[in-house]
């Protein structure tokens, strides 16, 4: 008989937890082979040499707590974007601010608003503070944004816009993202999830296409919060550090929130680093940028459906069993994320590596591509 059932909160009874990559990390002793991680949109060159070298020095300093403030880094943030400091808030990754917004914005009978086949986490926040999650119609993959204004009623206090949308890629230009922002109601403040932005703003310049205005929204006062993360162009996954960059006193409700100490002092120095080193985001979204375009076409030429991507990952209809696909890739040493929980059995979502591991992924697809 189950011992905490009846004891634990109903969120957490009824939450299903995030799945993270299936594969276990080797340890660096590990002799055996590398698997090549094309499965969580992570930056295939690492960080930036500077950011490795702020984050030896800062090992020194490890016995004292971190700045919980993350003072010097919110700083250097509001200057990069010209924006007020009590205008950002620096978080462990951008899915912690995530969390610090439902608590602060939803209780249960409130909820939120996005759109389905988007990022994982939003059901994860809004479900752990025992609040419900809509989720509006795609159009094709995009978002449909007349659906998901539609799917806003009186209880709604957050809406999530992943841009681009993860898993499937796709970008809102800044055209669309200005009607829907003058069109939500008052009561709802908008979340422009832009993790992906260093690469979406590099396709939208090759596009020709104007990306997000977000920052825009924010300077003329309207309830928007925009995130942005270290963990993707800056290639600082592992360490945990994001921000949000939104009205103040929201910000400051936010903040009472937060768990104390939570950002490490190497997380800070690291990224304070990083924003130093924008030759390094350079190579990274250049890369993207060229080899989006090389894995797109070598997986048409297997018969495949590919959405053109303003992110560093495709997404991709195999025609068939998605998981299966998936797990004869692993099988060569390639790890990709099959698409099942999302509703999309027969898609993958493989993130752009390197040259080198593109060819590998392609290869191994051409070899086991043929049973889906
Ligand atoms: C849309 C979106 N938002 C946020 C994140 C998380 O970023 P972080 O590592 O800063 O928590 C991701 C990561 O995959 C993402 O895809």
């Amino acid at each position: 008989m189950s011992r905490f059932f009846d004891l634990v909160s109903k969120p957490a009874r009824e939450m299903g937890g995030f799945l993270p990559s299936p594969l276990p990390r080797r340890s660096s002793l590990d002799t055996q082979p590398r698997i090549i991680k094309l499965d969580s949109n992570e930056n295939p060159f690492g960080p930036s040499p500077r950011a490795v070298e702020a984050m030896q020095l800062a090992l020194a300093a490890a016995n004292s707590y971190p700045d919980d403030d993350c003072s010097e880094l919110r700083r250097k943030l509001a200057a990069y974007h010209d924006v007020p400091t009590e205008q950002v808030l620096v978080t462990a990754g951008s899915t912690a601010l995530l969390g610090l917004l439902c608590q602060t914005m939803l209780a249960p009978g409130l909820n939120a608003v996005t759109s389905e086949r988007s990022f994982i986490v939003y059901a994860m926040a809004v479900h752990a503070v025992g609040a419900q999650l809509i989720e509006a119609p795609m159009q094709e993959d995009g978002f449909d944004l007349d659906a998901i204004l539609e799917a806003i009623n009186e209880d709604t206090r957050v809406v999530f816009l992943a841009n681009p949308n993860n898993p499937t890629g796709t970008m809102l230009d800044a055209e669309a993202v200005d009607k829907f922002i003058a069109e939500v109601p008052g009561h709802v403040v908008v979340v422009l999830d832009e993790a992906y932005y260093e690469f979406a703003s590099h396709f939208a310049v090759r596009r020709k296409v104007e990306y997000s205005g977000s920052l825009k929204y924010l300077r003329q006062g309207a309830s928007v919060v925009v995130l942005r993360t270290f963990s993707k162009a800056h290639g600082l996954a592992g360490l945990r550090v994001g921000y949000g960059l939104g009205p103040a006193e929201l910000l400051a409700y936010c903040a009472r929130m937060r768990d104390t100490f939570s950002v490490s002092t190497v997380a800070q120095a690291a990224a304070v680093a990083a924003l130093d080193d924008m030759n390094h985001v350079g190579r990274v979204v250049s890369n993207n940028v060229e080899q989006a375009q090389i894995l797109g076409v070598g997986l048409s030429e297997l018969g495949y459906r590919v959405v053109p991507t303003a992110a560093n990952f495709l997404y991709c209809d195999v025609s068939g069993d998605a998981s299966g696909f998936a797990e004869r890739l692993r099988g060569e040493g390639v790890s990709v994320r099959p698409l099942g929980g999302w509703g999309a059995p027969n898609c993958i979502r493989v993130s752009i590596g390197t040259p080198e591991q593109n060819q590998i992924f392609l290869s191994a697809a051409r070899k086991v591509g043929g049973a889906t």
